[in-house]
C-alpha cells in the first residue's frame, strides 16, 4: 500500500458539511436542522456545493417536527429510528425506562482522527494506516442516549467503513432491540439488488433482481452468518454488468446473526439497512458500558461488478486478512477415510503424498477419543488411544521430518453430551432452562458468551497446537443455534447471547493468532457456511463447500468471488464418481479445477490410479510454477455471475498482468457445436502476449476482440489457456503445460 494514497476529511463549519474523500471516492454528510443527512456517495469530487437539492416540502400525513421544511420520512438520513416522523426501516431501536423508543438523534459534536480507531478491540476492524476517521456524536432530546457514528475513509480504495457505538447517558438501564451498522438512503430506487443465498452443498447462489416497492430482507438467526445468506450485498444500476456501470457493495465484518433490508418506500426512495438481526436481539445498555455494532464496509465503483470485486478483494487482502503467508498444497483425509483415520494410515500416505507434491498433511475429523462417527466425543480433544496409540506428536514429527507441514481438524465451539467436558461442565453448553437440549449432528454448542468457556478453549487449543507442533488448523462449525440460552446470563440478558457468542469466538481466534503468528487456519462451516468478512479477519483460507464436485465448486466460488479474493478459496482434487452426487467427471476437469486458490487432494494418494497420480502430480507442479497467479492472483469473471451459473469463465492474472490464465468450466454441453468468444478486458493493452506457447497477440486485441475458447468436449469439461507477456520481457519459462497435466479421459 503506497503512502501517496491518502484519505481526507474536510469540515465546512458554515454549512456543517463533512466531505470524506480520497483519490477515487467521496462521501458527503450534512447536518440539517440538527439531523445527519447523506448528501452524496460516489466518485471523488473536488468540492461539494449541493447542486442536487433535498426535497424541502412535506407530503400529506407528514409528522411535523423541527426538521421543517424538510420531512424526516423523505430526508436521506444517516441513522434513524421509528416513530419520530420517519416510517422507513429503522437503523436502531432503543427503549428507555418507560419502555418507550428513544426518539430522533441530533448532532452534538465531531472528531477527526488519523487511521481507524477501533471502537472495540475484539471485533474485526479493518487496518487503515492511511485512512482517516470521523466520529460524529449524536444525542436524543432527553439526553438519555448518545450514539457515536464512526466513518473511516480507506486511503487507497473507494471504501468507507461504518461502525456505531451506543452510550447510556443516564443511570438506569436502556434496552437496545435493533442496532444496525449502517443505513444508506437514496432518493431513487433505480437499482438491482444482488444477493448471495444458499444452503449446505449449495452455497453462494447469486440472485439479481430490481428493487421494487416494499422490503427485501436477507439474514441469519442461525448463530453463524450463512450459508442461507451472506452478509454482503450489491446495489447495481440496471445497466451495470461485469465490465461497466455503477455498483455499490456493502458487507459486514461479522460472522453471527445479521440482517439486511432493502426498502423502496411510498415516495420511491430507497434505503438499505445492514447490521445485527433484530429478531433475537435485545441488549441491556448499562450506564458506563458502551455497546458496539459490527463494522460495515461500503465500496463504490463506476466500472462494473468486476471492479467492485477487485476493490473488495484488495480490501479484504490488504486491510482485513492476517498478513500474507504461503498457503500450502494439502492432502486432507476427510473424503479418504472419513472418521476412520489412524496413525498407520496417515504415515502410509506420506511417501506418495510427497511424491505428488503435497506440502501439508491434514488429519480431518475422527482423530480424537470415541469418534467412530459424528455421535462421538466433541469437546475433549484427546487423541484416540487406538487410532493414535502414541498420540499425535510422532505423526507430526514424521511429517516434519520429510519437510512437510502438519495440520489437524478441530471443531472447538462444539460439545457432545458423552464428553468428559460435558460431564464436568454441563452449564458450558448453550441451553434453555428446563427444556430438552436440541441436538444437531448429535452435538450441542458451547456457550462462548461465557468468558470462562473462551478461556478454556484458548488453553486447550494453545496446548494442542504447541504440544503437537501443529502448523495448520481446520476450524470447523457443523451445526446452527437452537435454544440460544446462556446458563449464566440473567433473564433480561438472554437476548445478548448471539452477539456475545460471536464476540467470544473472535477473542479465542485472535488470542490463538497472536500466540501462533505462523499458524495457518482454515475457516469451515460444513463448507462455506460461515464465509464472511469477520471470519476472514482471523483465518487464511476457507473451505467453500462440502460439495466437492469440481464443476459445482467453481460455480460456488464464482458466487463468493463477488466479494472474496481468490487466495482464500480451497479446491481439492476429489474422487469420481463424486461422493456427494455420484457424478462422473473427466479426470482433466478434476485436475484442472483443483488448481484455483489453494490446491490439494482429498482422495488417498496411495490409491490413485496411475493416470490420476500423473494428473495430480502434473497439476501440482503446474500450480507451483504458477502459484503467484493461481493462489494470489487477480480474478475477473468473464461471464455474468447471475446468468447460467453452471458456466464459469475466469481470467486470472498476476498484479503486473504479465501472466494470465483463462479458465473455463461448463456443465452440460450442447449437442450443437458453437464457438464461444470471450473478451479478456483486463490485460495490459500495451503488452504483447504469447498464447499457449503458440501465437502472439496484443493485450489491446485480446481485450477488445477476445479469444475463442476451445470447443467443450462432453459434459463437465474444463479448459485452460495460458498467456504470457512477451514484450520486453524474458520468454516464458518451461513450466509444465496443460497438456502435461492430463489428456481428456
Ligand atoms: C464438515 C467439513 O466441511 C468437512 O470437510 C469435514 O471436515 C467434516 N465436517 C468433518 O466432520
Amino acid at each position: 500500500m503506497g503512502v501517496n494514497f491518502m484519505a481526507n476529511i474536510e469540515y465546512d463549519p458554515e454549512r456543517q458539511l463533512f466531505h470524506l474523500h480520497n483519490d477515487t471516492f467521496s462521501y458527503v454528510i450534512q447536518v440539517i436542522r440538527g439531523y445527519l443527512v447523506k448528501r452524496y456517495c460516489g466518485p471523488a469530487l473536488d468540492h461539494f456545493s449541493g447542486t442536487a437539492k433535498l426535497e424541502d416540502f412535506s407530503h400529506a400525513f407528514n409528522i411535523q417536527n423541527d426538521a421543517a421544511p424538510y420531512s424526516l420520512t423523505t430526508l436521506p438520513l444517516e441513522y434513524s429510528t421509528l416513530m419520530g416522523g420517519d416510517y422507513r426501516t429503522p437503523a436502531y431501536a432503543v427503549r428507555n425506562g418507560h419502555g418507550q423508543l428513544i426518539g430522533n438523534l441530533k448532532f452534538d459534536h465531531y472528531q477527526i482522527l488519523a487511521g481507524n480507531e477501533s471502537f472495540n478491540g475484539t471485533l474485526p476492524t479493518a487496518r487503515t494506516p492511511h485512512g482517516q476517521t470521523l466520529i460524529i456524536t449524536m444525542h436524543d432530546e432527553t439526553q438519555t442516549l448518545a450514539v457515536r457514528l464512526k466513518y473511516t475513509i480507506v486511503g487507497d480504495l473507494p471504501v468507507l467503513l461504518k461502525q456505531v457505538e451506543y452510550r447510556n447517558l443516564t443511570d438506569t438501564t436502556l434496552t437496545i432491540t435493533h442496532a444496525a451498522s449502517l443505513q444508506l438512503d437514496f432518493d431513487d430506487h433505480a437499482y438491482d439488488l444482488i444477493t448471495l443465498t444458499g444452503a449446505h452443498l449449495n452455497e453462494a447462489k447469486v440472485t439479481r433482481q430490481p428493487l421494487t416497492p416494499g422490503k427485501k430482507s436477507i439474514g441469519s438467526n442461525y448463530g453463524a452468518s450463512g450459508p442461507q445468506g451472506v452478509p454482503a450485498t450489491i446495489l447495481a444500476a440496471p445497466a451495470t454488468n461485469e465490465f461497466a456501470g455503477e455498483a455499490l457493495g456493502v458487507t459486514l465484518l461479522w460472522s453471527g446473526n445479521f440482517n439486511y433490508t432493502a426498502q423502496v418506500d411510498q415516495f420511491d426512495n430507497s434505503r438499505l439497512v445492514m447490521g445485527l438481526n433484530p429478531e433475537l436481539f435485545a441488549w441491556q445498555l448499562k450506564p458506563g458500558k458502551p455497546f458496539v455494532t459490527p463494522e460495515a464496509a461500503v465500496a463504490y465503483t463506476n466500472d462494473g461488478l468486476n471492479d467492485l470485486s477487485r476493490i473488495f478483494h484488495r480490501f479484504f487482502a490488504d486491510h482485513v486478512m492476517p498478513l500474507p503467508r504461503k498457503n500450502l498444497i494439502e492432502y486432507n483425509t476427510w473424503e479418504t477415510t472419513y472418521f476412520d483415520v489412524s496413525e498407520a494410515k496417515i504415515l502410509a500416505e506420506i511417501p506418495k503424498a510427497e511424491e505428488l507434491g503435497v506440502e501439508l498433511l491434514v488429519i480431518d475429523d475422527g482423530w480424537f477419543k470415541n469418534r467412530p462417527n459424528d455421535a462421538g466425543q466433541l469437546g475433549d480433544w484427546v487423541p484416540d488411544p487406538v487410532k493414535f496409540p502414541h498420540g499425535l506428536r510422532p505423526v507430526a514429527d514424521a511429517i516434519h521430518a520429510r519437510g512437510l507441514a502438519f495440520g489437524l481438524w478441530v471443531e472447538p465451539e462444539m460439545i457432545s453430551e458423552n464428553s468428559e467436558l460435558y460431564a464436568t461442565h454441563p452449564d458450558w453448553a448453550m441451553q434453555y432452562v428446563g427444556q430438552k437440549p436440541l441436538r444437531s449432528r448429535n452435538q450441542l454448542i458451547l456457550d462462548l458468551s461465557q468468558r470462562i468457556v473462551q478461556d478454556h478453549l484458548i488453553t486447550v487449543l494453545t496446548n494442542l497446537v504447541r504440544d503437537n507442533h501443529i502448523d495448520y488448523l481446520k476450524w470447523d462449525y457443523n451445526r446452527h443455534f437452537s435454544q440460544p440460552g446462556s446458563p449464566v446470563l440473567p433473564p433480561d440478558q438472554q437476548g445478548e447471547v448471539g452477539y456475545r457468542y460471536t464476540r467470544g469466538l473472535y477473542r479465542v481466534l485472535k488470542t490463538l493468532r497472536d500466540t501462533f503468528p505462523k499458524l495457518l487456519i482454515e475457516n469451515c462451516s460444513s463448507g462455506g457456511g460461515r464465509l464472511d468478512g469477520g471470519m476472514i479477519a482471523y483465518t487464511d483460507q476457507t473451505w467453500t463447500s462440502d460439495f466437492t464436485d469440481p464443476v459445482y465448486r467453481m460455480k460456488i466460488m464464482n458466487g463468493f468471488s463477488l466479494f472474496f479474493p481468490l487466495k482464500i478459496f480451497v479446491s481439492h482434487f476429489t474422487a469420481s464418481p463424486n461422493l456427494q452426487d455420484a457424478r462422473l467427471t473427466p479426470l482433466h476437469t478434476r485436475a484442472l479445477l483443483s488448481l484455483v486458490g489453494i490446491t490439494g487432494i482429498e482422495c488417498p494418494p496411495s490409491q490413485l490410479s496411475p493416470a490420476e497420480a500423473a494428473a495430480v502430480k502434473a497439476s501440482f507442479a503446474f500450480y507451483k510454477a504458477n502459484r503467484k497467479e493461481l493462489q494470489n492472483g487477480l480474478l475477473f469473471r468473464l461471464r455474468p455471475s447471475h446468468v447460467n451459473q453452471d458456466e464459469v469463465c475466469w481470467l486470472i492474472t498476476n498484479a503486473a498482468k504479465t501472466k494470465a490464465l483463462v479458465l473455463t468450466s461448463v456443465g452440460v454441453t450442447s449437442p450443437i457445436p458453437h464457438y464461444q468468444h470471450v473478451l479478456l478486458h483486463y490485460l495490459d493493452p500495451r503488452l504483447s502476449y504469447q498464447i499457449d506457447n503458440t501465437k502472439n497477440a496484443t493485450g489491446l486485441e485480446l481485450n477488445h476482440a477476445g479469444v475463442t475458447l476451445p470447443l467443450a468436449h462432453g459434459d463437465f469439461s474444463a479448459t485452460l489457456m495460458e498467456l504470457t507477456a512477451v514484450t520486453n520481457l524474458p520468454q516464458p519459462t518451461a513450466a509444465p503445460t496443460l497438456d502435461q497435466i492430463t489428456t481428456q479421459s
